[in-house]
């Protein structure tokens, strides 16, 4: 049995005073033993995030990473500080990193790498846009991400990922995908893990939904066969992320 991940994107939102407000807002909505909560927060805001939530059943993660242990990368976080300040989650790949950041597939994958080597769980972002879904090649697509970000991962290191299903056009628009075109492609993506490992990683891999999950859509979502939780991005910021959090209760 899986256990679901629920994580919040904040984006480039909060400042480190406001960061430390809404954790103390959001402790007493998302305690669920049920499931792994984590805050994906900006750099500047983990440290004070994580005094914040000290305590707490919060994990802080961060927003992105470089794949270079250190050196003239100015501007640039590295695996190796995320490790040092306890940071166990790092969001990888995200569409808005490939869109603005010219982040590609083998970026994405050297991140991963980077991240394992640092016992940092690295959430794996994949999606389609509008165009493609119109095109009929969502699946193709996908697929083609899935392999080049699990490059030279083994299996044992794939298990412990966490992959993340973002329709690009569900992404802060409001549309979500329905809950059938969410399950077919998480439902692909196992599959595909189990192409490249083995049914066992497959298995024990988690996918998360995410684009414009909320407390009213969470409970069925996260009730598909193959969705393992989501990645929130605009409710992560407000109380109702704790009904997304608490979607069984
Ligand atoms: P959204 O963002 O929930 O605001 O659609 C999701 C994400 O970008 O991770």
């Amino acid at each position: 049995m899986r256990k679901k991940i629920i994580a919040g994107n904040w984006k480039m939102n909060m400042t480190p005073t406001e960061a430390v407000n809404l954790v103390n807002t959001l402790k007493p909505l998302v305690n669920n033993e049920e499931v792994d909560v984590v805050f994906c927060v900006p750099a500047i805001d983990i440290i004070p995030a994580m005094e914040a939530a000290k305590g707490t059943n919060i994990h802080i993660g961060a927003e992105n990473m470089y794949f270079e242990e250190s050196g003239a990368y100015t501007g640039e976080i590295s695996p190796k500080m995320l490790e040092d300040a306890g940071v166990k989650y790092v969001v990888i790949g995200h569409s808005e990193r490939r869109e603005y950041f010219a982040e590609t597939d083998e970026t994405v994958n050297k991140k991963v790498l980077k991240a394992l080597e640092h016992g940092i769980t690295p959430i794996i972002c994949c999606g389609e846009s509008l165009t493609q879904r119109e095109q009929g090649i969502t699946i193709d697509w996908i697929r083609q991400q899935i392999k080049i970000a699990f490059l030279n991962v083994t299996a044992d290191q794939a298990k412990t990922t966490v992959i993340a299903y973002e329709p690009i056009w569900a992404i802060g628009t409001g549309k979500t995908a329905t809950t059938e075109q969410a399950e077919e492609v998480c439902a692909a993506i196992r599959a595909c893990i189990g192409e490249i490992y083995d049914e066992a990683t497959a298995e024990a891999i988690r996918i998360q939904y995410g684009g414009s999950v909320n407390a009213g859509n969470a409970a069925e979502l996260f009730a598909q066969p193959d969705i393992d939780g989501g990645l929130v991005g605009g409710a992560s910021l407000k109380p109702d992320f704790g009904k997304i959090v608490c979607y069984n209760q």
